[in-house]
């Protein structure tokens, strides 16, 4: 359907795309899935709660990361910080898929999946002041103009982060497009409550800790530039 015959559905920062898993992959998923994953649409009609606490079997900060892709990065952070409660959001099955061969290789008892929306999930389900940190790495670009309104990062988007992030909390942005980033820039120190923990106007150097990912490769090959950006949540 164009978007013009539905004004009424909200524009979403991704497409759905026919998933095409690897034999892993799907494996993986019939496998694992109902250990480690939950559907966003459950936790949304209130068929299933939102309850970190029950899934990690414990309380210790948690972390959102908003677009795992194929999990390089989710898996190594869980992995790095075994105190630390990550929640991997991703729309992207095959890539959940994969994640979750990972998370069995490794046996990460720290990291679990939600499918679906991001967003839908942070408005309607996730508590305010509740996460100690939100990772935003590479973003779906968006380049051209007409979709550029698909882009996550907007004032809406970062004023609904800003207020899931406990203080303290931090939101940590990384993208290769010059123009995002400076989007990103612009729209978090525009955003009340965030602070830029670089200075006014200033990129984060890239933490050493940040796993590199795919995507991160290509755009340094292709020669561009990777800008980090972390705000902090102030009271
Ligand atoms: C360009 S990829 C980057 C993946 C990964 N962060 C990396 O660096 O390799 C962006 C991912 O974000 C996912 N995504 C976009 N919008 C989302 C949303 N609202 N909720 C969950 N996932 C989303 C897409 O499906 C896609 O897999």
């Amino acid at each position: 359907m164009p978007e013009s015959a539905s004004p009424h559905r909200e524009i979403t920062s991704f497409v759905h795309h026919r998933a095409r898993f690897t034999e892993g992959q799907l494996n993986a998923w019939n496998r694992w899935w109902s250990t480690y994953g939950h559907e966003i649409s459950a936790l949304l009609d209130g068929s299933e709660p939102y309850d970190p606490p029950a899934w990690f079997g414990r309380t210790a900060p948690l972390i959102m990361e908003i677009g795992s892709g194929m999990g390089e990065a989710s898996a190594a952070m869980a992995a790095a910080e075994p105190d630390i409660d990550h929640l991997a959001v991703e729309v992207f099955e095959p890539g959940l898929g994969q994640l979750l061969k990972r998370i069995v290789e490794a046996d990460l008892r720290n990291l679990v999946l939600l499918r679906g929306d991001a967003v839908a999930l942070l408005r309607e389900r996730v508590p305010p002041a509740s996460l100690a940190g939100l990772r935003i790495f590479f973003p779906d670009p968006w380049p051209k103009r007409r979709h550029r309104k698909r882009r996550l990062i907007q004032p809406a988007f970062v004023a609904l982060a800003a207020s899931r992030l406990a203080p303290g909390g931090t939101l940590h942005m990384a993208t290769d497009w010059d123009d995002y980033a400076r989007q990103m820039l612009t729209v978090a120190e525009a955003a009340e409550g965030l602070e830029n923990t670089a200075g006014p106007g200033q990129w984060t150097p890239r933490p050493e800790w940040r796993p590199v990912t795919k995507f991160e490769r290509r755009a340094l090959r292709e020669g561009r530039t990777v800008h980090d950006l972390i705000f902090r949540r102030v009271a």
